[in-house]
């Protein structure tokens, strides 16, 4: 199937959307979980990576079970190439790889053998298991059993097995959970593989450090509500902040004349990385919520206080910091900051 094929169906409507999508899961003990509030999500672009991403129990297996027709939504709406999934996702199926959770396979089955029962019930030819395979790069290790994979194999013959159809969307869900960093390196490679042959790529995580590099865009939730979403450049743009970051004697001492001025500052912890000896001849480090542009205001503050800082240097916070700054609960540090970088 060509990408033009693909591309021909995004004119219509986008490759996945949710409106107003809720869902409560009804508990017998009458304590009912609202796991989805009100969640829109659209991935546009085929070919694009989406990221979905929010901390455990943020509502992202909710969401894509209702994006699979696999549970229904309390309201809202959910479709796929325009097809309301909840209602007829058998009419999109063929054109959808999911793994959802941990993928069930024959422990005692060989990886092959596993692929070939899948491709029987698809109906499709026995030489699209070597295909899928080879894209995951388990042709190596295909006559060994299921039972004897490691957790990263196990992983890959999932994909392999959603590859299968060849679908225009491929819908992973935590494929890096419980990956070592080269298993998730692993797998940035296979998303990025699959995605350069024109599949569109909806991969949740609760950890942005895992995908963020293989993500054109994303959406980020919280408590079943989006927090951020649109493309990484531009949440980058939006969130990347920069922090001064001052090497200096008394770090107490200059954090409290700081605040005194309005300048929101924090000693920084010894083992954030900015630490290490540097330039400050590893003298304690604070961090300074100031723009780039104010940071002779820094120097001023503290020189008209006896306070000599012996390192300023302008550090972009990373986008892991504002993930954790989008999903993390309330508190009066983290309200504090929003405020202060408005
Ligand atoms: N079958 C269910 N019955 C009742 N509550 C559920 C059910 N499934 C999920 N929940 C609740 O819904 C909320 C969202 O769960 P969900 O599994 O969608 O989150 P998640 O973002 O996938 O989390 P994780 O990162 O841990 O996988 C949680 O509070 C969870 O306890
Ligand atoms: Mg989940």
């Amino acid at each position: 199937m060509g990408l033009g094929h693909r591309a021909s169906f995004a004119l219509v409507s986008p490759v996945v959307e949710a409106i107003g999508l809720e869902k409560t899961y009804r508990r017998r003990r009458g304590d009912d979980v609202r796991a989805l509030r009100g969640l829109e999500l659209t991935v546009g672009e085929p070919g694009a990576v989406h990221g979905f991403l929010g901390p455990n129990g943020s509502g992202k297996t909710t969401a894509i079970r209702c994006l699979l027709g696999l549970i229904r939504p309390t309201s809202g709406q959910v479709r796929v190439f325009g097809v309301d999934v909840t209602e007829r996702f058998h009419e999109v199926a063929h054109r959808v790889g999911a793994i959802v959770e941990s993928p069930k396979m024959f422990p005692n089955f060989t990886g092959r053998k596993n692929l070939a029962l899948l491709a029987q019930i698809y109906k499709l030819p026995s030489t699209e298991v070597d295909r899928v395979l080879e894209i995951v790069k388990l042709d190596g290790r295909d006559r060994d059993t299921f039972g004897s994979y490691s957790l990263g194999m196990r992983q890959r013959l999932a994909i392999a097995g959603a590859l299968l159809k060849d679908p225009e969307l491929l819908i992973l869900d935590e494929p890096a959970n419980g990956l070592d960093p080269a298993g998730i390196a692993e797998m940035r490679d296979l998303i990025r593989s699959v995605a350069a042959q024109g599949t569109t790529i909806l991969v949740s995580s609760h950890q942005l450090s895992e995908i963020e590099q293989v993500c054109t865009e994303a959406t980020i939730i919280y408590n079943g509500l989006v927090v951020e979403s649109g493309s990484l450049a531009d949440i980058r743009a939006r969130h990347g902040a920069v922090d001064v970051i001052v090497g200096i004697e008394h770090p107490e001492q200059a954090v409290h004349v700081l605040s005194a001025a309005g300048i929101s500052a924090s000693v920084r912890p010894p083992s954030s990385g900015g630490a290490t000896p540097g330039a400050s001849g590893g003298l304690p480090l604070i961090t300074v919520d100031v723009a780039p542009t104010d940071a002779a205001r820094v120097t001023r503050v503290l020189a008209d206080n006896d306070l000599y800082l012996s390192e300023l240097r302008v550090e972009a916070s990373t986008l892991e910091d504002a993930f954790f700054r989008l999903t993390a609960p309330p508190s009066p540090t983290a309200v504090d900051r929003v405020e202060v970088a408005a």
